[in-house]
């Protein structure tokens, strides 16, 4: 696959967005989606095989050890759709165990070209599994996939990884309302989830002494300067991670070493940093077991069945759709 064009379109929706999010009256931010560039989709991958990061590991755990309990668990026959499948390497024991079923129809939905494209080659040779990879936003690709099953068919949503951590809770219970808006009774949502554990582990793993987190963090800057014509110097940033104890949140920071001024020229956007100034970029909740059935309780889920890992607490959580 050739590399995905820069559209116009992408180009001036990220240079609103960088606008509006480096403006913000108070805290500065930066939305965390913009993350996962090439580069940053790369460091990602090498975030998760890190000791300090066991966030990957226990999802991929879980789905390993229960992919036949948790198969058994779902309405048949099952389309999965996946949002934000990254790599797809931690879906292949689902897919191997629904395979040994039925045909299985596998979508992944993905903005990032290149996770998609990956993903696709990783999971295209499983026997009886066909791969059609969705270049969308979430929902869009959802809507998709479940207006274009058969009638019989059911649809299984994974949404793995945490990747709800990165909503703020209220977002979060929305965004699940949101999912259960495209489906029907009786199909089914797998949702991973990392769960609380003691702050010293928490910051470990989001900064890591190797500083491939720190790398990820910086890498959005960068990013920045090719695609929209910036000049920040990486050298004046400091990577940050934080824990706040009020949201329950990893907050990553990026921290101005010294008063800085920076020139976005897509963005038509000159700002001015102080020194110790932060660029907010991501947060990544954390919860508690038991928050994820109630959660999705009052979003139109019932709990089917939820795994813990022993090792770094993280949740799979089996919901179906009311
Ligand atoms: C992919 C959003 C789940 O929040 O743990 C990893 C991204 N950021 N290290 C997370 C991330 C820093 C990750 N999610």
């Amino acid at each position: 696959m050739s590399p995905p064009a820069l559209t116009l379109q992408h180009v001036s929706e990220f240079a609103a967005d960088v606008r509006e999010s480096l403006t913000k009256p108070g805290q500065r931010e930066l939305p965390s989606k913009y993350l996962y560039d090439e580069v940053g989709s790369a460091l990602f991958e090498a975030i998760c095989v890190l000791p300090e990061y066991g966030l990957t590991r226990a999802d991929t755990r879980l789905l390993q050890q229960y992919s036949e309990e948790i198969v058994n668990r779902l309405p048949s026959p099952v389309r999965v759709a996946e949002l934000g499948s990254g790599s797809g390497k931690k879906t292949r024991w689902i897919l191997e165990a629904l395979s040994r079923r039925q045909i299985t129809y596998y979508y992944p939905i993905e903005i990032s070209p290149h996770a998609l494209a990956a993903c696709e080659k990783e999971l295209a040779h499983i026997d009886l599994v066909s791969v059609v990879g969705y270049e969308q936003p979430y929902l869009e690709g959802l809507r998709s996939v479940a207006e274009g099953r058969d009638e019989r068919d059911h649809v299984l949503v994974l949404f793995l990884g945490s990747a709800i951590g990165n909503f703020d809770r209220d977002a979060g219970e929305e965004f699940l309302r949101q999912v259960r808006a495209t489906l029907r009774p009786g199909d089914a949502l797998l949702l991973g989830t990392d769960l609380e554990k003691p702050v010293d582990l928490q910051l470990l793993a989001y900064d890591d002494p190797a500083g491939v987190t720190a790398a990820f963090n910086l890498n959005l800057l960068a990013r920045i300067n090719r695609e929209l014509g910036a000049d920040f110097d990486l050298s004046c940033f400091r990577h940050e991670a934080r824990w706040n104890y009020a949201d329950r949140r990893i907050e990553m920071h990026l921290r101005s070493t010294c008063r800085q001024s920076v020139r976005i020229h897509s963005s038509n956007l000159r700002i001015v940093l102080d020194e110790d100034e932060t660029i907010w970029t991501e947060s990544s909740y954390k919860y508690r077991a038991e928050e994820i059935p109630e959660m999705a309780g009052r979003s139109g889920f019932r709990c089917q069945a939820q795994w813990i890992d022993e090792e770094w607490p993280f949740a799979q959580t089996l919901l179906i759709a009311e």
